[in-house]
């Protein structure tokens, strides 16, 4: 730890660790008393236990805390102004639990210390009402102090201009079609490992929901794409590569059949690694000479396993084309061997660098910290013995800006920031939307509005921001995803 730390910051730090644990709990367990008591009658035993439980979660955080207050503002949660990370588990209960709260007007919930058991019973009624309940703000004040709750108290949500809500709106459309398709993956590789059949039909409808989001908005989907979840590495990186893939080949002018066909070769392209050893996959470190035999079957294990997919009109010759080549590289020096002469497939072009990009960018088991993502595209971009299709790296570049999304920079101002997207003028790749993160003094942000690097500073006539360099996010303790989801 920092020596230069006051107590006062320790404690405060520690605090705020503890907070954010016992907020996600809270979250939680305000999600399921809401659930339960829209699908039981009130005495019903499943109804009572989660009232007991939020109340035991509450009163968890006011043991240490003088109130509890829970405050929604659009897509962020905070809890005594400590942001609660919203990831892949817990987006389900934040999403419904902001829905009733939307429902009624409510951007705040305040609770008391002294708080009886018997005031949530009332209170959670409102929030579980499928209907508007109250015309004004006022009016629904009223009804919760009716009720006989007095150590709740709601505050109206704060306004959020038509553009944010449907930019939030297409973020969670996003985040719905990326955690069907992990699921998806996550379902097809399990029953694959256990010699269940497996049909493609959700394969298929997973990239197609992939392709039509990429389509009409494909920012909020690259976004998805920065949500490494490092547990289940192996179901986002089908994922994600599949995103990369389907954007590049938009990029690359394939059509919208094209794209889908692109787009399930893409999610299945390492299917093979459904073979591999778990205790290869998941060694830390480097491979040895026998633990590498076992890993660079994948690409053929990933044909033979392509056979079983049941639901294919055929066998899916292009899905087996690039699992077999997407380690292979332009000149042949990757794995599998050629054993005679070949022309790499369009597709295994394309997926081996979203492949590559993503890897790279990712938290695994034997890489716990990941590349900074400019460093790695610069590898893929200047690096010849990686290789890449020259085109499609170049498509690649021009997709991702120079910085990609997820990049944490240091700007001249001294302040850090997040990248959020590419210029969308592509003469100012170098300098891409921003989130920032700590002011000049290095003082962490609430996540803020965004900034356009390339903004011209009317003082001076030149850019008020450049980026001097990026940084690795770990080193500040910054969880990307928060930033640019
Ligand atoms: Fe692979
Ligand atoms: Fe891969």
């Amino acid at each position: 730890m920092d020596t230069t730390q006051t107590t006062g910051e320790v404690l405060r730090e520690a605090a705020s660790t503890h907070l954010h644990a016992e907020g996600r709990a809270f979250l939680g367990s305000l999600y399921v008393a809401v659930r339960s008591l829209q699908l039981y009658p009130l005495e019903n035993q499943t109804v009572q236990r989660a009232l007991a439980e939020v109340d035991a979660k509450a009163r968890d955080i006011l043991r240490r805390e003088s109130i509890l207050n829970f405050q929604m503002a659009g897509d962020f949660l905070f809890v005594n102004d400590v942001r609660i990370r919203l990831d892949l588990g817990n987006y389900a209960s934040f999403t419904f639990v902001r829905k009733g709260l939307d429902r009624q007007g409510i951007g705040t919930i305040t609770i008391e210390p002294g708080l009886e058991l018997r005031e949530w019973t009332p209170f959670l009624s409102i929030l579980a009402a499928s209907q508007r309940l109250e015309n004004t703000f006022d009016a629904l004040r009223e009804r919760v102090s009716r009720a006989g709750v007095t150590h709740v108290s709601i505050g109206p949500a704060v306004v959020v201009t038509e553009s944010e809500i449907i930019a939030q709106e297409t973020r969670a459309a996003a985040r719905r079609t990326y955690t069907r398709s992990v699921a998806v993956v996550r379902e097809v590789m399990t029953n694959m490992k256990l010699g269940r059949a497996v049909s493609a039909r959700r394969v298929k409808r997973a990239v197609m929901g992939i392709v039509d989001q990429v389509l009409q908005e494909e920012t909020s989907m690259l976004m998805m794409t920065s949500l490494r979840d490092f547990d289940e590495y192996t179901f986002t990186h089908s994922v994600n590569v599949c995103i990369l893939a389907v954007m590049l080949g938009q990029k690359l002018g394939l059509t919208k059949q094209q794209l889908f066909e692109l787009g399930v070769c893409a999610l299945l392209h390492d299917i093979g690694k459904t073979r591999v050893p778990a205790w290869v996959l998941n060694k830390e470190g480097k491979l040895n000479e026998e633990e590498w035999k076992h890993m660079s079957r994948h690409p053929a294990w990933g044909v033979l396993t392509l056979f079983q997919v049941q639901g294919f009109d055929e066998p899916p010759y292009r899905a087996m084309l690039t699992a077999y080549e997407h380690h292979m590289k332009l000149d042949f020096t990757g794995y599998p061997r050629a054993v005679r002469k070949r022309r790499l497939g369009l597709f295994p072009r394309i997926v081996a660098v979203a492949d590559a990009f993503d890897a790279a960018t990712s938290k695994r088991s034997y890489q716990y910290i990941p590349y900074p993502p400019d460093e790695v595209l610069r590898e893929i971009r200047d690096n010849p013995k990686r290789g890449f299709d020259r085109v499609v790296v170049k498509a690649f570049i021009n997709m991702m800006g120079i910085y990609p999304v997820g990049t944490v920079v240091i700007l001249d101002t001294g302040e850090l920031a997040v990248v959020v997207a590419a210029n969308p003028n592509p003469e100012e790749l170098h300098r891409p939307l921003v989130r920032l993160i700590s002011d000049p003094a290095g003082r962490r942000l609430p996540p803020g509005a965004i900034v356009d690097v390339s903004a011209i500073d009317p003082a001076t006539g030149r850019p008020a921001r450049t980026i001097i360099k990026t940084t690795n996010p770990d080193r500040y303790g910054i969880n990307v995803a928060e930033y640019v989801a």
